[in-house]
């Protein structure tokens, strides 16, 4: 990993920890709630891809709220820099320090508060694990209504803090509408409180909406209150095998047609992605018929097995006739479902296995959506650097992925090993071409370090203004995640 740091000065304003911060925090938090220990800072100094690498000498665990008020007052007043950090999960470098920013781990909290039958509205720390919690609803008859690849890790406090869409707000909705209120800790220690949970409440602005998608940068998040609606009773996969992205689109239109109300998701992923996937699997392709260019995992989600059997394999022999799907597979049991699944949650695994990985994850109007991974691809080659199998060259591939139902692609640029040159084939040649389609220069894994300085690709002056006023309006001093966001 880089450090990056050559890419930003450290702010001299902020106070380089001392002794009698140390004791300060082990008053707090006894000798058990921090970590000082080189070779244990690592794993909280790095991030997920390898790409971003902090030099934080601390890492504090708070395990209540009171705790975390109390070092954020004390952090405001010394004007000693914090950077929030769930899972570290994140995939835009936001989770990590850049310098020496202390890092407030919410690892610690990670109890469920409370669970209403009736309404499915589920309390919970923001330290608990995402998958941990659905398992938990599971027993309850209900589901979290957000799913991931890095459900074993990631917390919900980060989910939130990211606003994270994953593989079904297709179905469920994006965070800005399931949370219902949240509990969090301004930088002057003062504590927000909305877990009450009203699913109507037009008093005053709704200012819980302030931090989902604040990455950190405002204040932390230590609860949440969420609506999680009933778990479906059954679910299908089906893993389809496609011959062009003309086909993935029509493919999408029949589904959200004749699947209607029970399609839960539509993710795609071009070849070049399964391949890497099942290079670092050592799995066979699941398609068994040979490699095809464009792969769709559908997934429906209903109450009445043989209601949603009968649709899904009508709307298959349709697109079949039709010749818009060249082979595919339905699972048959379970452990088919995980399987299949598993295919597509492993691509971040796979294209980051070769070595490291420049990812962009953007939206644009669906029918230009595809154009940029072959774009890219162009450039690369023009530049003489790609080669998925010479191990000379420093790019595999420019590959493409994602949430075609919500018009959010993952173009990812797998490499052998980080590199200025390559970065700079890359940006801001992405952003530039993403901007002249109006599209979104981050649609789901938020600005963190890696696009703070591209906001203004997506965002107008007016607005990086009006982000720049709330963000120092309520953290003055600057301290909440410096150095990322705008
Ligand atoms: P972290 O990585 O620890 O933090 C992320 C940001 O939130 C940082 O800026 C951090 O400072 C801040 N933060 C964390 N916790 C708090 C808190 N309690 N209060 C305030 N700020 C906080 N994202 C998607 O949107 N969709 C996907 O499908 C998806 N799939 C993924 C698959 C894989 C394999 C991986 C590695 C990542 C994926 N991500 C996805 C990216 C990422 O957004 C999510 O993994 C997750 O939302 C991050 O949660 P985390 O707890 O790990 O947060
Ligand atoms: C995904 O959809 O798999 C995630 O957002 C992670 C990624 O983009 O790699
Ligand atoms: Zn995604």
């Amino acid at each position: 990993a880089d450090t990056y740091s050559h890419k930003v000065q450290r702010d001299p304003k902020f106070k380089k920890l001392d002794d009698a911060d140390i004791e300060f925090f082990k008053g707090v938090l006894t000798d058990k709630g921090l970590i000082t220990d080189a070779d244990d800072l690592l794993f909280y100094n790095e991030d997920w891809m390898r790409k971003y690498r902090g030099q934080s000498q601390l890492v504090l665990k708070p395990k209540t709220t009171e705790q975390v008020s109390q070092i954020l007052k004390y952090c405001n007043e010394q004007k000693l820099a914090v950077v929030p950090q769930g899972g570290n999960t994140g995939l835009v470098g936001g989770s990590n320090p850049i310098f020496d920013e202390i890092i407030i781990s919410l690892s610690s909290m990670n109890k469920i508060r409370s669970f209403d039958s009736v309404s499915g509205i589920l309390k919970l720390d923001a330290g608990v694990i995402l998958e941990t919690a659905d398992q938990y609803l599971a027993e309850q008859g209900y589901i979290f209504p957000l799913d991931l690849g890095a459900k074993g890790s990631c917390h919900v406090g980060g989910n939130v803090a990211c606003n994270a869409g994953g593989l079904r707000l297709l179905r469920y909705g994006s965070l800005h509408g399931s949370v219902l209120g949240l509990e969090a800790v301004l930088p002057d220690g003062s504590i927000y409180d909305s877990m009450h949970s009203l699913r109507k409440d037009n008093t005053g602005y709704d200012l819980k909406q302030l931090f989902i998608g604040s990455e950190g940068t405002l204040g932390i998040i230590t609860g949440i209150s969420i609506l999680c609606p009933s778990r479906p009773q059954t679910q299908n996969v089906a893993f389809l095998a496609v011959s062009s992205y003309e086909a993935v689109q029509k493919v999408f239109v029949e589904a959200r047609k004749e699947l209607s109300e029970i399609l839960s998701a539509f993710e795609f992923m071009d070849g070049t992605s399964l391949y890497l996937t099942g290079k670092h699997l050592k799995l066979d392709n699941p398609i068994e018929s040979g490699e095809y260019p464009f792969y769709i995992l559908i997934e429906t989600s209903g109450s009445n097995k043989e209601h949603d059997d009968e649709k899904l394999e009508n709307f298959l022999a349709g697109a079949m006739e039709a010749e818009l799907v060249d082979d595919g597979i339905i699972a048959q049991d379970e452990s088919q479902i995980q399987s299949l699944w598993s295919w597509r949650e492993s691509i971040p695994e796979g294209v980051t296995a070769t070595g490291g990985v420049y990812k962009y994850d953007v939206s644009i109007p669906l029918p230009e959506l595809y154009s940029l991974v072959e774009a890219c691809n162009e450039r690369l080659q023009e530049a003489g650097i790609v080669s998925l199998e010479d191990e000379s060259k420093p790019v595999v591939a420019a590959v493409g992925y994602g949430h075609i139902g919500d018009g959010n692609l993952h173009l990812n640029v797998s490499v052998r090993k980080y590199s200025s040159e390559v970065e700079s084939l890359l940006e801001p040649f992405v952003y530039e071409w993403i901007q002249s389609r109006k599209g979104s220069i981050s649609a789901e894994h938020g600005l963190g370090f890696q696009k703070k300085n591209y906001i203004g690709y997506s965002k107008s002056p007016v607005e990086i203004n009006m982000i720049k006023e709330i963000k120092n309006h309520y953290d003055p001093n600057g301290i909440m995640n410096p150095y990322k966001y705008v």
